[in-house]
Parts: structure tokens; C-alpha cells; sequence
């Protein structure tokens, strides 16, 4: 059928998400986004600290609306008044369901929320939404296997502002469907999505004991962080900052605190001379370039096998052609902005450099308004020219040949990071001799390397990526509770 989003576009090898047949919902909205409106967040806490004020990433003229952070008191008055949550399992599960419910009936404002702070795309923010509703309810039914457990007692979760409502919601739901207390830190870039999802925790019947907001950026973290009274920490951010907090940890909380750390990649994909090109292409413009690059998951660097390298590069030219890169209310947008101006910042003076170097092979126009990178494609040797995570559209194109597989298999591995990673071929010996030797948490064979699914596709990395146990997977909920885990489910 032809898509709402873009009727013109059909046969694009631009994004196409299954999320799009709920455009008819969105539609409405436009009128709504025409007028903006300002959030503002409850304080839920001490109302002496600063103000702030959120603006859009896509138009930064456009204020989102404004939220008070947390001060160190405030932050002593969370723990202070923080009781882990005394209902049973089962009332636990039926209160995180019931607020997946508030949160479906809130979509079309969340949807434009989420496009106004957090510059997301529509079938983004669609999938988003999606995400935060699967979490609520797969934790509210793993609580229910284990009846006996007890909770450790007052969790911190600290989230990124990549997935304001899914990272943020998935982290608290598997703390309180333990039954523990939450103090959750949302990034600063986007109080306002956390906010809102607090409230319909709240009103879905979790006591404010239970659950306490605390917003700020990184002096706040590091206040709740290094708190005496701390009994876990989910985290998920990047690898600096998880290092930070464990330190933080050692230092200041009780012996054997557990920190989940879920952080960033520098995430590979091999295509090689049997692939389709028509399908790599297309899993290669999605897993790079969709959310503007800015997922953890995000494929960095692409191995091509020389033979069909300048087709497949050449094919791939063509497909960024035809992504759609503006407003993320623009309902045909497949790009949207980076989160701020920082961020913005130094992306841009890595592709400046890579130019001056030579290695810029393709990229985009993108709107003069607003903290947009357009899609770019660079030049490099390998993944070891790879050294940090680049945050944003910026896909690195490497070429291989055949005898050097198993050095561009040790090359990825050295990174010291092993969250996601893909592979297109037709070769099933292939696929397993790659497969048994690349160490990442995530492999995905003949499709796109983002998207993981709560339930099916449980996410989490390896080495510098992740502690795991893997979000939205069954071992998840058991670092949570205080006993050794009750594996054997009732
Ligand atoms: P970040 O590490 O800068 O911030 C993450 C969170 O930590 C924010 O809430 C921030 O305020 C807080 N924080 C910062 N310094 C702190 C400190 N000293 N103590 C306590 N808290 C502190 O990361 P970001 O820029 O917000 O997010 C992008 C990063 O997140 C990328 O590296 C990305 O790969 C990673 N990420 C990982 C996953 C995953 O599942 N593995 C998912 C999404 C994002
Ligand atoms: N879970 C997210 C993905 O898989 C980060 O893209």
C-alpha cells in the first residue's frame, strides 16, 4: 500500500518502517505543531534549583518548554524519602501495564513531544513510544515468575537522551517491577519526555516513595551517584561515563553494588562479494544513517569486499539521494537533527577534518536551520582508524579482500567495544565462520544492525559496550533483586 508518509515516494530506498500506518493519528497534529506549546515539567522535588529551558534541535528559536533541576539537597531528600515499593508482584505488573496504557492514550502528544525535544522523526518516535509500552509490560510479566524474590532496596537509573522515553521508561520499569525504589536521572537534554513519563507511572499507581525524578546533567549524576545510600545503578550513556560511576561506586557505595552499564560501539558490518546489493544498500542507509546515526546500535564503519566495492559504493550514493532530511515533522522525514549544538559541533569538525584529508567520499545537503549533519560517507583504511565513537551520520566505508577476513574480523574485535554488528552474504559457512569469531552482543545476518526488539532480541554489548545482562532479555530482571536469582520461573 501506498504510504501515507510519502506517496511520492514509494519506491524509495529511503526508510520504511512499519510504524507508518499510523499516520492517519499523527496527521491532526500538524496543526497543533504549527502552534507550539511549552511543556513544563513538575519539579517533583526541591523548587530552589535553576531553571532551565528546552529548545527544539530541528529550529533552536522554538522553545519546548522549561524544568527545574535538582540540587544536592534535593537529591539527599530523594534518597531521605525513597521506600521501595511494598505492593505485590502482581499489583506492581498491573500498575507498569496500566501505565503503558496511559502512555498509548497520550501518543499523538508524546509523538510531538519527542519531535520537539528530542528531534526524532515521526516513525521514530512511533517506535519509540512502542519500545517504552513493550518494556512496561515484558517486565511486568517477568516480576510475575518470581513471587519470592526481594528487591535490593534504592536503584539509581541514569539514561541518554538518544531514547528519552524508551531507555528511560525500559530502566525504571525492571527496577520497580522488582520492587525497588527509583531515583531516575533523565539527560538534561530531555527532562521534559521523562517528565511526562513519571506522571503516567504515577498515575498508573506507583507511589511517589517509590519513584523520584531527579533532573540534571552531570553534577547532578555525580551527587546521586557517589550517595551512601545506593543500592544499584542501571546506566546507559557512554563508556566514559559508566567508567566514571563505577568509580564512583568503589568509592562511596556498599561492597558489591551492582552497576548495569549499557554504553556505546564503534559497530561494524561486513559485506561481501555474494550479498545482494540491493538489500545491503538498504540495511546499510537504515542501520547508518536512521535516528541521524544517533543510536548506540548505529552501523560506524562498513567493510565491502573489493570486488563489488565501487557498485556497491556508487548504489549507496544513490539511495542517500533519496532520503528526506528536515523537520522532523516534515511526515516524509527520514533525517532529523543532532540533539544540540555540542553535539552538532563536534561532528562537524570531524567530517572538516576528514575532508582536509581526503576521505570524504559523499555527502548530503542539509536545512541551514537547526543542528543538522547532513548523511556523510568517509574514506578509511580500517576500523583502527576508527578511535572514538562518532556519534551521528557519519558512515566510514573500508574495502577488504577476500584472504584478509579474518584480519578485518580481528581489526573490529581490537576496538575493545562489542555492541552490534552485521553481515550480508550468501555463503552459510560464511556466515557461521564470522559469526563464532566476532565478539559483539548483537550479530544480524542479511538485515539491518538496529531495532532491537524488548522480548525477541534482548540488547546489550560486550567488553567496553556493556556489563549486559541484556535489556528486555529474561536474565535482566534478576540482577535487580537482593537473593541470588530464582531462576527457576513459578
Ligand atoms: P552520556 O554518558 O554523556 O550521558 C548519559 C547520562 O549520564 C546522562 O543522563 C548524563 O547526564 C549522565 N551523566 C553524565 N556524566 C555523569 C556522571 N559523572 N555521573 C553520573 N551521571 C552522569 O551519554 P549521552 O551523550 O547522553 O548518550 C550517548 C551515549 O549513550 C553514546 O555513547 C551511546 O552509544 C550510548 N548509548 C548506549 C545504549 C546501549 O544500550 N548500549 C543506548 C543508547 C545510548
Ligand atoms: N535498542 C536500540 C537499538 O537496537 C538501541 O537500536
Amino acid at each position: 500500500a501506498a504510504s501515507l508518509f510519502a506517496p511520492d515516494r514509494a519506491n524509495s530506498v529511503g526508510f520504511d518502517p512499519t510504524h507508518r500506518t499510523a499516520a492517519a493519528e499523527i496527521l491532526p497534529l500538524r496543526e497543533k505543531f504549527a502552534a507550539p506549546y511549552q511543556w513544563h515539567a513538575a519539579t517533583y522535588g526541591d523548587t530552589q534549583g535553576k531553571t532551565i529551558t528546552i529548545t527544539n534541535p530541528a529550529n533552536p528559536n522554538d522553545v519546548v518548554g522549561t524544568c527545574t533541576v535538582a540540587t544536592p539537597d534535593s537529591v539527599t531528600t530523594a534518597f531521605e524519602t525513597s521506600e521501595p515499593w511494598a505492593a505485590q508482584p502482581d499489583a506492581r505488573a498491573a500498575a507498569l501495564v496500566r501505565a503503558g496504557e496511559i502512555l498509548q492514550s497520550k501518543a499523538p502528544e508524546i509523538y510531538a513531544l519527542l519531535a520537539r525535544e528530542a528531534g526524532k522523526t515521526l516513525p521514530d518516535a512511533i517506535g519509540e513510544l512502542r519500545e517504552a509500552i513493550d518494556f512496561l509490560n515484558y517486565y511486568a510479566a517477568e516480576c510475575q515468575k518470581y513471587p519470592d524474590n526481594k528487591p535490593r532496596g534504592i536503584w539509581v537509573c541514569i539514561s541518554p537522551w538518544n531514547f528519552p522515553l524508551a531507555i528511560f521508561t525500559g530502566q525504571i520499569a525492571a527496577a520497580l517491577a522488582a520492587g525497588n525504589a527509583v531515583i531516575a536521572k533523565p539527560a538534561p537534554q530531555t527532562p521534559l519526555i521523562a517528565a511526562l513519563a513519571v506522571s503516567a507511572l504515577y498515575e498508573a499507581g506507583v507511589p511517589e516513595t517509590a519513584l523520584k525524578l531527579c533532573i540534571g546533567g552531570a553534577d547532578v549524576g555525580a551527587a546521586i551517584t557517589s550517595h551512601p545510600m545506593i543500592n544499584g545503578v542501571a546506566f546507559t550513556g557512554s563508556t566514559a561515563t559508566a567508567q566514571i560511576i563505577r568509580k564512583s561506586l568503589a568509592e562511596n557505595a556498599a561492597p558489591g553494588t551492582p552497576l548495569i552499564a549499557e554504553t556505546g560501539g564503534i559497530n561494524a558490518m561486513i559485506v561481501d562479494s555474494t550479498a545482494l546489493p540491493e538489500h545491503a544498500v538498504r540495511d546499510i542507509v537504515m542501520s547508518a544513517f536512521r535516528s541521524a546515526g544517533q543510536r548506540c546500535s548505529a552501523l560506524r564503519v562498513l567493510y565491502v569486499q573489493d570486488d563489488i566495492a565501487d557498485q556497491l559504493i556508487e548504489m549507496l550514493c544513490g539511495a542517500m539521494d533519496e532520503l528526506c532530511i528536515r523537520d522532523p515533522w516534515g511526515l516524509a522525514s527520514d533525517v532529523g537533527p543532532l540533539i544540540d549544538e555540542t553535539a552538532f559541533n563536534t561532528i562537524h569538525t570531524y567530517i572538516d577534518q576528514a575532508r582536509d584529508k581526503g576521505q570524504l567520499i559523499r555527502q548530503l545537503a542539509a536545512p541551514n536551520v537547526g543542528h543538522y549533519i547532513p548523511p556523510t560517507v568517509l574514506r578509511v583504511d580500517s576500523i583502527r582508524d576508527v578511535t572514538t565513537e562518532i556519534f551521528g551520520p557519519v558512515l566510514h566505508v573500508a574495502r577488504f579482500k577476500s584472504h584478509e577476513l579474518d584480519q578485518v574480523i580481528q581489526d573490529i574485535n581490537e576496538t575493545g567495544y562489542g555492541l552490534t554488528f552485521g553481515l550480508h552474504t550468501r555463503i552459510d559457512d560464511r556466515v557461521q565462520h564470522i559469526v563464532d569469531r566476532v565478539e559483539a552482543g548483537n550479530i544480524y545476518v542479511n538485515r539491518n544492525q538496529i531495532g532491537a526488539v524488548v522480548g525477541s532480541q534482548p540488547f546489550g554489548g560486550e567488553g567496553l559496550s556493556g556489563t549486559g545482562p541484556k535489556a528486555g532479555g529474561p536474565y535482566y530482571l534478576h540482577r535487580f533483586y537482593d537473593a541470588a536469582p530464582n531462576v527457576k520461573a513459578k
